[in-house]
């Protein structure tokens, strides 16, 4: 009966769509991945790979994905069998996997950073390096870390049991706007830092044509740009399918990145100064997953009252904009599991939330797994994932992605480039930088 056919939720404007899409980007990706990735070594090479990754090929993968997301109008794990048939359902096994894997230590580190927030709020900044590695330690064992990752989880849980409209767009719309106001303030404070030329220097200037030829910094670069845009594992297909016919993809897709590189790069022009003024670039060139969470409040504690504002600030903004992106690691897989048993939005969403707190356990007890986690999941899935969406909708598909180009009204120039894009360029491109984060990241765990 037609009664039974529950009509697919839509979201409300073209407003709601970007806010809760670029709510997805920009997450910790952009203020903790960023920087240590950038710190690693790459400089400006980094930044100018990363960027030209972004418009290069990752736009077009993006409208690609999103094509592939409201043609099907299914959740991710179904949408490729919808398109092409059984012989593709790997692929939406892999969309519903993979943000699994990155949501399982995300909150870990979410946890991190509510309990770093409480501490500059009501207890204070450590005073030195080593308070700040003893506080730290505390914070990432035991039973600290396991509540701050139940409680992230929950958070975002509750969000997501809302629904499009009520949960996630509602929320994106009200914490999107006090973010980009909180990094605005926080770039423009530290350009008040004495040690802000040096931080630009570093961050933007100091380029070595050498790194462009780097793996590492060629692996930071895809993993950066696809991490930072939560590109290539059906965030943007499950989004997309909430979509109506006649929004515009590249437009939107055009919109979501600008914003998502833009807290990108004003992260940097934060965290850069911060930590080039309190000479700690030592500290975190070692760039292990933790350490911003040592060096940051390091640095700002040596800074009285206003350091201690500011560091409330960050990690309040980074917390903000990580519930965002958690919502969205959520929202595949929930959706993927309603579609595909028949469940109510509330029992898929706590089934999942049990399943995200077990899987945590190991990320949370032990920061190497964590950070194998992170390259796997975080790095090169996702890289694996731009390359079968862009050859999907290229080559196994393209009639459905000329139709959704079509309904939408966008132009024949614009159609063109992006069929050119999704066909000829981005699959070799993409291809090129896997093999690359392959070999380095093999050759990381064989020394
Ligand atoms: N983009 C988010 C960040 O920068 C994290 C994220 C959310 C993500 N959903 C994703 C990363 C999907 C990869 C894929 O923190």
């Amino acid at each position: 009966m037609d009664s039974k056919i529950t009509e697919r939720e839509q979201w409300t404007s073209r407003i709601g769509f970007i806010l809760a899409a670029a709510g997805s980007a920009v997450g910790l990706g952009n203020l903790w991945g960023f920087a240590y990735r950038s710190s690693q070594g790459g400089g400006a090479a980094f930044v100018l790979l990363y960027v030209l990754i972004v418009l290069i090929v990752c736009l077009p993968v993006f409208v690609a994905e999103m094509a592939l997301g409201r043609n099907a109008m299914k959740s991710a794990l179904l949408a490729p069998v919808k398109l092409a048939g059984t012989n593709w359902y790997p692929l939406g096994i892999l969309f519903f996997i993979a943000p699994l894997g990155i949501a399982s230590y995300y909150s870990v580190i979410m946890g991190w950073t509510a309990d770093t927030l409480f501490h500059s709020l009501f207890i204070g900044l450590p005073s030195n390096l080593t308070e700040a590695e003893t506080f730290f330690s505390s914070i990432s064992s035991g039973k600290s870390v396991l509540i701050g990752h139940l409680l992230s989880l929950l958070l975002s849980a509750l969000i997501v049991s809302s629904g499009i409209k009520k949960g996630i767009e509602k929320v994106t719309k009200f914490f999107m706007p006090i973010l980009f106001l909180i990094i605005v303030f926080l770039a423009i404070w530290a350009t008040s830092l004495s040690g802000a030329w040096v931080g630009y220097k570093t961050f933007l200037f100091k380029f070595d044509f050498a790194e462009l030829r780097n793996p590492q910094t060629i692996r930071n670069a895809f993993t950066q740009a696809f991490f930072s845009l939560s590109l290539g594992i059906g965030i943007m297909v499950t989004y997309a399918s909430y979509l109506n016919k006649k929004s515009n993809l590249p437009k939107l897709s055009i919109g979501v990145a600008s914003l998502d590189t833009l807290v990108g790069l004003m992260a940097g022009l934060i965290t850069f100064p911060i930590i080039l003024t309190f000479g700690l670039s030592d500290a975190i060139s070692e760039s292990t997953v933790g350490a911003l969470f040592i060096s940051i409040p390091t640095a700002l504690g040596s800074y009285g009252v206003v350091g201690r504002i500011v560091a409330v600030a960050f990690f309040a903004l980074a917390y903000i904009a990580a519930i965002t992106s958690l919502v969205s690691l959520l929202e595949v897989p929930v959706s993927s599991i309603m579609d595909k048993y028949g469940f109510k939005r509330q029992k898929s969403v706590w089934l999942i939330t049990f399943f995200l707190f077990l899987a945590g356990i190991p990320s949370a007890l032990n920061i190497n797994i964590l950070g194998t986690f992170d390259s796997i999941f975080g790095g090169v899935l996702l890289i694996f994932g731009g390359f079968l969406v862009s050859f999907f909708m290229g080559w196994v598909v393209p009639g459905k992605f000329n139709e959704e180009l079509n309904v939408s009204k966008v132009g024949i120039k614009t159609t063109r480039y992006l069929k050119f894009m999704t066909r000829w360029v981005a699959p070799p491109i993409i291809a090129f930088g896997l093999v690359i984060s392959l070999f380095d990241l093999l050759n990381g765990w064989v020394n």
